[in-house]
């Protein structure tokens, strides 16, 4: 009898280190997008699984720098979420890991033509629309024209009341900057970021900021992506989102494993499971509108649809190159950056 209860409370010993052995797991996280969806995710994620997160949010050109400055001892597992630009950067610098999910053939095609073309290096998990969202109170009060073109953001009248991003940390900055050498070619594209540095008031750090303030009336108008615009509406904000008459891009959210991961096996269990379509369902839980790359995954019905919006067919190969976006970027500094109020 004795003899049995020993046996019993040995074999409950080894499960039980055998459980707090797989516990002690973690996973160093890079979440580049808005701090409520970052927290959803891991909190979610350490339910499901026996794994801690150690998460740090930044903003997608941050993610790219910290990750960089890391390559020689990297710090950071998996780097989720943040625009498909620097990702793709980061993919052909060769600083993060191949890896083929048994979840791509679930994903729509942009998301797996995203991980065919940067070698598997990255996928996609999330797309969204550029565009603005302004404050209507405020452009009724002040009788300011609905801005519904790239155009209308250069109105005298609305010195002081737009902000947007600094694309050196902002993903939705650079797209927005892509976009628009997309649109009118590189020359033309500065010249327009030139004039319209007369409105603004603010180039903020992260994408989204500009139409957070733009909610809380402390600034007119921001340039984001339109899910941002759409979040701050269904926070109750008085706050209309806007695709440009003259066409816009578009991101590809997307999420890498860093090459030389500590915890390379957890940076592969949130990689399957953040593709699945109960998890990208949720999305919309923490008010992230956008389109979700899984194919099943409920497409909420606050996000802004691809057919209603004029898109560009926005070259990711090229402005995700590292020269191309080095040779934007220097030239914003140098042109926008070092002339701004
Ligand atoms: O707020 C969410 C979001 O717009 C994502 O869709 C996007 O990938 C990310 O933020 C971009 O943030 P940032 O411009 O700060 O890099």
């Amino acid at each position: 009898m004795r003899l049995k209860l020993l046996s019993t409370l040995l074999f409950a010993g080894t499960s039980l280190a055998a459980g707090s052995a797989m516990a002690a797991g973690e996973l160093n996280l890079i979440c580049a997008a808005d701090v409520v969806i970052c927290e959803q995710m891991k909190g979610d994620f350490e339910k499901a699984h026996d794994i801690k997160v150690n998460m740090v949010r930044m903003s997608s050109g941050e993610a790219y720098a910290k990750i960089r400055a890391e390559a020689r001892n990297p710090k950071t597992d998996l780097w989720w979420a943040g625009t498909g630009d620097p990702h793709l950067q980061a993919a052909s610098e060769g600083l993060t890991e191949e890896y083929k999910s048994p979840m791509l053939d679930q994903l729509q095609d942009w998301a797996k033509n995203q991980a065919e073309s940067s070698g598997f290096k990255t996928v996609g998990v999330y797309a969204g629309a550029l565009g603005w969202g302004y404050n209507t109170e405020i452009f009724k009060q002040k009788g300011y024209k609905e801005p519904v073109c790239w155009a209308d953001l250069l109105a005298p009248e609305l010195k002081g009341e737009i902000q947007i991003a600094n694309p050196n940390s902002s993903g939705t900055a650079y797209t927005a900057l892509a976009s628009l050498v997309q649109i009118m070619g590189e020359d033309k594209a500065f010249e327009y970021l030139k004039s319209l540095n007369a409105n603004i008031s603010q180039y903020t750090k992260s994408g989204s900021a500009p139409v957070k303030a733009a909610a809380r009336g402390e600034t007119g108008l921001g340039i984001v992506f339109m899910h941002d615009a759409v979040a701050q509406t269904a926070e109750g904000f008085p706050v209309k989102s806007i695709a440009p008459c003259e066409g816009t891009g578009y991101e590809i959210g997307s999420m890498s494993i860093v090459k030389g991961a500590r915890n390379m096996e957890n940076a592969k269990t949130w990689y399957d499971w953040s593709l699945q379509p109960e998890v990208q369902s949720r999305m919309k839980d923490a008010k992230s509108f956008q389109l979700p790359s899984n194919k099943t995954a409920e497409i909420p019905k606050e996000a802004p649809r691809f057919e209603d919006i004029k898109l560009i067919d926005y070259d990711f190969k090229t402005y995700g190159d590292p020269e191309k976006r080095k040779v934007l970027l220097e030239r914003w500094d140098r042109e926008i950056g070092a002339v701004a109020n």
